[in-house]
């Protein structure tokens, strides 16, 4: 199985070209003056198909919540394109562009600032009516959002609640509920469960996966994790600095990583098992992640890469298969973005 292709998966629902998003970096209050620009994400790739969730992983600032904000239309990429069945949504605007974006929506990372405290539970999840009348016409709204609330595991008796009433799990439902509210296609969920208890977290991410069937979902579910997305995912891309630095299957990310930065986040991966813990290599990363607004030249991980060659710092690797795996079968064969990309094993039995 290739990359592309996923595991099991239907026709393309989103088809991503190319995305980039470059933040004007200014100086000065009164007179403010270009002096560069964030590479907030620079040229990312990838095929989501119909009832496949896709994990996003990578660390604090390497442009995930980028990612998910272009993908559901809260902010306008400076380059590429985002088909939506085939259609460029970069391209739309007015209604037509908020027909597409009803199928596209987003459960944010944080329900304590996600919800507006003054608003009940009912008028959260049913907002998005307000904007698409057309699919709760008003006199069924309550039943609607009374619905939503047991869908998601919570009591629709709560309906006139106040957000600080609940939980950060529930609070987290009710996010969910609202993200369903109009039985949308796509979900991006961005790190929906970073900010839960480690307790709740495998709850909510279980809810997400019963939804994703009965509701025929497509996820675009991003963590700074791996441990969290692993068995969400059909397929994980892991992204550093703007870019895809390796995308594949489950076995393929975690059983055969072949990039320096995935082999490294997979070794500070928790493992329960204490056996395992004494066996396993620990790759510790130096150095800080370098500035969006001043990326490394050629391979961006390079300044925190214990391979680094000259030829890195001189040639950008693409996201492809790497020299010396296309003759490989199984699963080292995936696109990984290094010029040295080897097999490297850093959790037992992964
Ligand atoms: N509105 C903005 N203006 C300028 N820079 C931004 C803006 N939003 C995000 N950035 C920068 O873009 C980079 C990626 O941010 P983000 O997508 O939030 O990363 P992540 O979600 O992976 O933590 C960071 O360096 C961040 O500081
Ligand atoms: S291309 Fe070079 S610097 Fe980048 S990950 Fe591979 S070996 Fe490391
Ligand atoms: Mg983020």
């Amino acid at each position: 199985m290739s990359a592309e292709a996923g595991a099991g998966a239907g026709e393309p629902v989103l088809d991503v070209r190319e995305l980039a998003k470059l933040y004007p970096l200014t100086r000065g209050i009164v007179l403010r003056k270009q002096i560069g620009s964030v590479r907030a994400v620079d040229t990312v790739s990838f095929t989501l198909r119909k009832g496949e969730t896709l994990g996003i992983v990578g660390e604090s600032g390497c442009g995930k919540s980028t990612v998910a904000k272009m993908l559901v239309g809260l902010e306008k990429p400076t380059g590429g394109q985002i088909l939506y069945r085939g259609e460029d949504i970069t391209k739309l605007s007015g209604r037509a562009l908020k027909a597409v974006r009803r199928n596209i929506q987003m459960v944010f990372q944080d329900p304590y600032t996600s919800l507006n405290p003054r608003m009940t539970v009912g008028d959260i999840i049913g907002e998005p009516y307000d904007i698409h009348p057309e699919v709760a016409p008003k006199g069924d709204r309550r039943r609607k959002v009374q619905d939503l609330l047991d869908v998601v595991g919570l009591n629709p008796e709560y309906i006139n609640r106040y957000p600080h009433q609940f939980s950060g799990g529930q609070r987290q439902r009710i996010g969910i509920a609202r993200g369903l509210a109009l039985r949308p296609e796509i979900i991006v969920a961005d790190e929906p469960v970073s900010a839960l208890d480690v307790s709740v977290q495998a709850q909510v991410v279980n809810l997400l996966e019963r939804l994703q069937d009965e509701f025929d979902l497509s996820y675009v579910f991003i963590a700074h994790d791996l441990s969290v997305v692993r068995h969400i995912s059909d397929r994980v891309a892991v992204m550093y600095l703007g870019r895809f630095a390796e995308t594949g299957t489950e076995d393929e990310i975690y059983g055969h990583p072949t990039h320096p930065y995935t082999q490294a986040l997979l070794s500070a991966v928790p493992v329960p098992d204490p056996g395992a813990r004494t066996r396993r290599e620990r790759i510790l990363l130096t150095g800080d992640v370098p500035s969006p607004a001043d990326p490394p030249s050629g391979c961006r991980f390079r300044t925190r890469c214990w391979k680094a060659r000259e030829r890195c710092a001189l040639e950008v690797p693409a996201l492809a298969v790497p020299e010396g795996f296309e003759q490989v079968t199984g699963p080292a064969r995936h696109a990984s973005a290094c010029h040295f990309a080897e097999e490297r094993q850093v959790v037992p039995g992964g």
